[in-house]
């Protein structure tokens, strides 16, 4: 097995050359977003994904002087209000963000470099600010895709034409006691052991009933089921906010669908290609997935039984569709090689799996170092679990929890229900 050492070289190597392909390929044009509530100026993300290795690693840890100083605020996600992000005035030009970002991971990857032992705090916050990098890798895609510029060079597309198979039907999880979560850590080295955040912790044993969950995620042909149903018109199949969502938002299907003389069409970046039936459904609100449940006549699994519907999980991430490797293109049947023990299948990868459950600190949750990691969004959005084909390998786990806030579709979400009752 690769050592930790070796482990953070090859997820910082990666992690910062996404993130380079998905900036750097940008021209000038490109790079001047028009504002938009749901990204980040793509020059300002890459400064703030410095700023962690800057101000965690070489500041806080080894003493290093700010590298550019007076300016922490301004790369601080939770300090710089987002439309300020925009402002010519306040961010500094593309050749500082760019040469402050280089200087920052030349210094920090040198120091894996460097002979000696690494201590548990290098080990814990090397990790944290790479996840922390791969988050914004995640969120530079879905700018990308919000924006219909054209996919990264590193995302592939599923070119078979057959599904190999149709394993649909609901799966059978026994009712008993399951563990959620992380057990406590106390102190760095623990923390370096078994890397998680701090909204992951502590673990607990939870009493689940018996319960049954759907193999596969919703397909789109499926959820085109309830589109031509009627299922965005009646209000009997939306919530409360639901209602309110759809009044707001006009929406008639997915984000990114589009009908064109009697058939759908599905925009990927910058390319229309028709909707592939069996592909999983993404780009749906919490909204919709309890919409096109109370239609379906199913409901969403709560985090926890997402987390016992996984169990002990799937050997290795090698299969899933993690880091652009079918920009969830595959479907829904496919990949079996890494199905859990309970037979769900592409738990990890391909899309966010929305959940029942609000997203709430665990009793007795702690923060780890930075408050604003998980405390902001307690409460007022969903926990989906799973990672999407735009999440890194290195990121995801089974107790990962992330939030979103209900009535978002931008981001890479999708749907796996389960049997009322
Ligand atoms: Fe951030």
């Amino acid at each position: 097995m690769m050592n930790l050492r070796e482990k953070l070289k090859r997820d910082l190597d990666e992690s910062d050359s996404r993130l380079r392909e998905l900036v750097l390929t940008l021209n000038d044009e490109q790079l001047a977003v028009p504002y938009n509530p749901g990204i980040n100026p793509p020059i300002w993300e890459m400064g703030h994904s410095a700023f962690f290795f800057e101000r965690f690693l070489l500041r806080d840890l080894y003493g290093d002087d700010p590298r550019m100083p007076g300016n922490d605020e301004m790369w601080d996600s939770f300090e710089i209000p987002h439309k300020e992000r925009w402002r010519a005035s306040v961010v500094p030009g593309k050749e500082v963000a760019i040469e402050y970002y280089n200087r920052v991971i030349y210094e920090c990857r040198a120091r894996l470099d460097s002979p000696e032992e690494l201590t548990p705090d290098e080990e814990y916050l090397f990790q944290y600010v790479i996840a922390h990098q791969n988050m914004h890798v995640e969120s530079l895609i879905w700018c990308r895709q919000t924006l219909g510029y054209p996919a990264p060079a590193f995302v592939e597309f599923w070119e078979d034409e057959e599904n190999p198979r149709k394993d649909r039907g609901d799966v059978e999880i026994s009712g008993g006691t399951y563990y959620i979560g992380k057990p406590r850590q106390n102190g760095r080295e623990e923390m370096a052991a078994d890397f998680c955040f701090d909204n992951e912790k502590p673990g607990f044993e939870m009493e689940i009933q018996p319960f049954r969950i759907s193999r596969t995620l919703v397909s789109n042909a499926e959820y085109l089921e309830f589109v031509e149903d009627g299922g965005y018109e009646n209000p009997d199949f939306w919530s409360f906010g639901g209602k309110f969502w759809l009044r707001e938002s006009e929406a008639v299907a997915p984000e990114y669908w589009e009908k064109r003389d009697g058939e759908w069409w599905v925009r990927r970046f910058d390319q229309w290609e028709k909707l592939r039936p069996d592909a999983p459904v993404m780009h749906v609100t919490f909204r919709e997935a309890n919409a096109f449940c109370q239609w379906a006549g199913r409901r969403l699994p709560t985090e926890f039984e997402w987390e016992a519907a996984f169990g002990r999980g799937i050997a290795n991430l090698e299969g899933c569709d993690l880091a652009g490797r079918f920009c969830g293109t595959a479907p829904v049947d496919a990949l079996s090689e890494n199905d859990c023990e309970s037979g769900c299948r592409q738990m990890i990868g391909s899309a966010w799996e929305w959940t029942s459950s609000q997203y709430l600190p665990f009793a007795g949750f702690e923060v780890d170092m930075y408050a604003y990691m998980s405390t902001l969004q307690f409460a007022t959005h969903n926990t989906t679990k799973g990672g999407s084909w735009a999440t890194a390998p290195s990121l995801i786990r089974p107790t990962y929890r992330q939030a979103i806030y209900p009535n978002r579709r931008d981001m890479f979400t999708g749907i796996r229900t389960c049997a009322l009752g």
